[in-house]
């Protein structure tokens, strides 16, 4: 752990021009700067960077953040890791906080871990070259299978040797703890003693993001219907399988290049496409797909290509794991290799343009590939191809971009012969089911937008729905985070009442009416800042951009980064302009009524669906008293526009 204060001082130093800049060219323009967004494809440049507030946002992508934000999502680094990058950057140096007993016992244990994994390998590599047993029986192998030695030693393949106590005798003379060599797997131990898991095996070790063996796949050499094919360690506190892609450290650099990645099975798929020249490929190795493994490649890559056996006849089964892709909002394109090939094989016996022309011709898009593999297998039976459209229909609601959902609408319509809008309203209907059932991971991507006056009344044209509030509740962290600290109300020193400010103000008008925000990492903030001012703690103006929190800070600044039009005001007329910082005494007060006036509506537009369900069952009583609430809500909501019909402030 980093002391805060430390944090701080690296937070002080890194100037977001000074660090954006070394990836990003940017030209000034007032008091922003402006560049071609580094997160998505773009030629005019809507990357702004704000050196007061030290902070950037993408008016064209939403991204937004600090310069720790920066350099996570830039070089896709943890938070402790971007820190040290700006650190070393800055040469400032660390100072770790105390570790509690316990923290330290498990940092000490995971070191342990790794010190004794990466031995083996070591040791494992070192039989392979330097030993007559590993030589002839490994090495033979490997090269038999046509690996060469160069990509050998980039993975680090080796062996263990036959002998079911060679390795284990050799760690425990070495000095390694016989605990930590259990468990990582190394040794086994029962009731007739300590012996090697992997004796007489060709090793392919697991590294970490960072590079470090954490496990190993060990993978026999005859052909033994006894034993398992391949052994592989078991989980530990350094190992979580759903966690890791098999590859993952050597494919990182090329799938950002590449901005792709690769999926196949197995260890030696991975191996065999790196030799031939794609080296953004990764593997599940053994295990269904998990999210942890997803959101890992989407990390580097939205764009991922699953490759199949020829023959694989898992290619159904694996449809949902697929699915799962569809819905962290990546672009899946399957590949389907030839009759009785491989990646492994197949990668072996072509050439690198080969291969490329192979995966350019005939990758295709999934939600394509599952409609024309479903169609075939349906054939002129019309129940089977009404269970089809149904799955496809259903693979479809999961992608949650409008844009992309309609794209694939399009193609299924054409590809099925049915009409676009039956296609969609299927769509809808279950996308409204399940976003009632899941409660959504909020995106905040989708809804930092800055382009929208949240004073202006929103008319029917725009979509009643609970969604839009939030533009509301935007507004009003906007101005706490802002301007929280800055008095709203003067202390009457005759009457005795103490000054109010901005937060204090809206925290005390929440509390009164019972009122929430509705989403949750506005609604964190919302309540730290609640909080902090409890405990009499000040909140400055960088507290939430400089979060330990990467979504918290990243959100903050999303928020407060100051709208490109206004700036462009500001220039243009070299005007004197009011901000809104003299005057919060009008657009505070005004943002809480623009809330409360929005849940008016929403409420009346519960009611008024209310009234009809009872109009259509001709419960006279209840409609009466759905239209006493209509018309108090409705005056209420006739006084709120009064209010804000005024528009107090001018830019
Ligand atoms: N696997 C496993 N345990 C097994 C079989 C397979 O963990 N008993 C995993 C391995 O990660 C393997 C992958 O599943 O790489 C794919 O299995 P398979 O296609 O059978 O192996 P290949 O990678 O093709 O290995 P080889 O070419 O050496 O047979
Ligand atoms: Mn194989």
């Amino acid at each position: 752990m980093i002391d805060r204060a430390t944090i701080d001082r690296i937070f002080d130093a890194a100037r977001i021009v000074d660090v954006v800049e070394e990836f990003v060219s940017l030209k000034r323009k007032g008091a922003n700067y402006f560049g071609c967004c580094p997160f998505h494809n773009e030629r005019t440049p809507s990357f702004s960077v704000n050196p007061a507030r030290n902070i950037y946002k993408c008016f064209g992508c939403g991204k937004a953040g600090n310069a720790v934000n920066f350099i996570m999502e830039h070089e896709h680094l943890s938070y402790v890791d971007a820190l040290h990058y700006l650190a070393k950057k800055y040469h400032i140096e660390i100072v770790e906080k105390e570790q509690t007993e316990d923290e330290k016992r498990q940092k000490d244990k995971r070191e342990s871990l790794i010190i004794v994994s990466e031995y083996a390998a070591r040791i494992f590599q070192d039989n392979l070259f330097n030993s007559r047993e590993g030589s002839l029986i490994g090495l033979s192998y490997f090269k038999e299978r046509g690996f060469r030695e160069e990509t050998i030693k980039k993975f680090e393949l080796g062996y263990c040797f036959e002998a079911r106590e060679a390795f284990t005798k050799k760690a425990l003379e070495e000095g390694y703890k016989e605990e930590y060599l259990v468990e990582t797997g190394l040794l086994i131990k029962n009731e007739r003693g300590l012996f090697d898991r992997f004796a007489g095996r060709v090793m392919f070790p697991i590294h970490s993001l960072a590079g470090k063996v954490i496990a190993f796949g060990g993978r026999i050499l005859k052909t033994d219907q006894k034993t398992a094919k391949y052994l592989n360690s078991p989980e530990s506190e350094i190992y979580h399988k759903s966690k890791v892609l098999y590859g993952i450290y050597q494919a990182r650099k090329s799938m950002v290049q590449n901005d792709k990645c690769f999926l196949v099975e197995g260890y030696t798929d991975v191996i065999s496409m790196h030799q031939a020249g794609i080296e953004n490929v990764v593997a599940s190795s053994g295990t269904s797909l998990t999210v942890e493994q997803i959101q890992l490649i989407k990390r580097f890559t939205p764009n991922i290509t699953v490759l199949y056996d020829g023959d694989s006849a898992g290619i159904k089964a694996s449809l949902r794991g697929i699915d799962m892709i569809l819905q962290e909002d990546m672009n899946v394109k399957v590949l389907l290799l030839p009759d009785g090939e491989d990646p492994d094989s197949f990668a072996r016996t072509h050439s690198v343009t080969e291969l490329e022309d192979f995966i350019r011709t005939n990758e295709t898009d999934f939600i394509t590939f599952k409609a024309k593999l479903l169609l075939d297998d349906a054939k002129g039976d019309p129940i089977k191809r009404a269970q089809m459209i149904k799955e496809v229909v259903e693979s479809i609601a999961l992608i949650p971009q409008d844009i992309t959902r309609s794209v694939y609408l399009r193609e299924c319509s054409r590809l099925f012969e049915i009409d676009e809008r039956v296609l969609a309203e299927n769509v809808n209907t279950i996308r409204r089911k399940t976003a009632v059932k899941s409660k959504q991971k909020p995106r905040y991507d989708d809804v930092v937008e800055d382009t929208v006056d949240p004073f202006i009344l929103r008319e029917p044209e725009q979509p009643i729905s609970p969604k839009n509030l939030d533009i509301f509740e935007q507004e009003i962290i906007r101005l706490m985070i802002s301007y929280g600290n800055s008095i709203l109300i003067e202390p009457d020193i005759e009457a005795g009442t103490p000054g109010t400010t901005v937060s204090e103000y809206f925290i005390h008008e929440f509390r009164v009416d019972d009122l929430s925000i509705q989403q949750p990492l506005l609604q964190k903030i919302f309540n730290e800042y609640e909080q902090l001012l409890a405990t009499g703690e000040s909140v400055n103006d960088t507290y939430f951009t400089r979060h330990s929190d990467p979504e918290i800070s990243k959100t903050a600044a999303g928020l407060i980064a100051p709208k490109y039009v206004l700036s462009r005001i500001h220039t243009q007329h070299g005007a004197v302009v009011k901000t809104e910082e003299v005057n919060l005494n009008a657009v505070v007060p005004q943002s809480l009524m623009a809330y409360r006036n929005y849940r008016v509506i929403l409420m009346l537009e519960e009611i008024g669906q209310a009234i009809r369900q009872a109009e259509e069952d001709k419960n006279t009583v209840l409609l009466d008293e759905l239209f006493a609430r209509y018309i108090s809500l409705n005056q209420v909501k006739k006084e709120l526009a009064q209010f804000l019909g005024k528009r107090v402030y001018n830019f």
